[in-house]
């Protein structure tokens, strides 16, 4: 497909919602290609995963700079240097500032492994779970300087289990995530949505008939 999304990700660790954007993007169809990524770590697993792919992959690290700013103008510098046009922010685990949110504003997406606004942050599925939702999921959403915060742009939803453990529920978490991301990500690149009043609207495909229940509706016979 000419006229691609050239995307950069921003990483800080595992990399497995790059590695399905990476999968997507492998589709002639599909609306964006991957052009750099950068981790603020050194070791970050996700690096490797890029490099493989043969994707360049970079490090910015964070801890060689005196200030926020000076460490975003660097990253900034890097993404323009391989001429991005939208940011995916994929369990990239740095507060961004004013400075570097301003300038990829409505250009810069980041997935959270909750249904936002609930459990914003870290521990989202020790939280999730001492709560004691029945629902729980993920979401990807245009950033703001405020913490996993931003227009939504779709989100995907697992039940939760009686028996489950952080880990659990992060790992059927996780699966959605792979979907959501690439699907979330085509949506903005292929120019299907746009931002209005801090919302985002686009054309949507007529809803489905029924809504999620969780425990579903039939009641266990005793
Ligand atoms: C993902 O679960 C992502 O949603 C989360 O970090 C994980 C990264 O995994 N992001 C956040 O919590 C952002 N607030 P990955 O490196 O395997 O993609």
């Amino acid at each position: 497909m000419s006229g691609r999304k050239r995307v950069g990700v921003l990483i800080s660790g595992r990399g497995s919602n790059l590695s399905a954007l990476i999968e997507a993007c492998k589709s002639d169809l599909y609306p964006a290609e991957i052009v750099s990524v950068i981790s603020n770590r050194p070791n970050a697993p996700g690096l490797e995963h890029a490099r493989k792919a043969g994707i360049e992959a970079t490090c910015v690290d964070h801890t060689g700079y005196g200030t926020r700013e000076d460490f975003e103008a660097a990253l900034d510098a890097a993404l323009r240097t391989a001429s991005v046009e939208l940011v995916a922010n994929a369990g990239f685990m740095r507060i961004l500032t004013e400075f570097f949110v301003s300038r990829w504003r409505d250009r810069q997406l980041n997935i959270h492994p909750s249904l936002l606004p609930a459990f914003k942050g870290l521990d989202t599925h020790e939280r999730a779970l001492e709560a004691g939702v029945a629902i729980s999921g993920a979401t990807v959403h245009f950033v703001r300087t405020e913490m996993d915060s931003g227009p939504i742009i779709a989100q995907a939803a697992v039940p939760v289990m009686v028996d489950d453990t952080p880990d659990s529920l992060a790992a059927r978490v996780l699966e959605a995530e792979h979907k959501l991301y690439p699907h979330a990500l085509a949506l903005v690149a292929s120019g299907a949505v746009r931002i209005e009043d801090e919302r985002v609207v686009f054309d949507r495909a007529s809803a489905p008939e029924a809504a999620l229940f969780w425990p579903p509706l039939e009641v266990p016979s005793s």
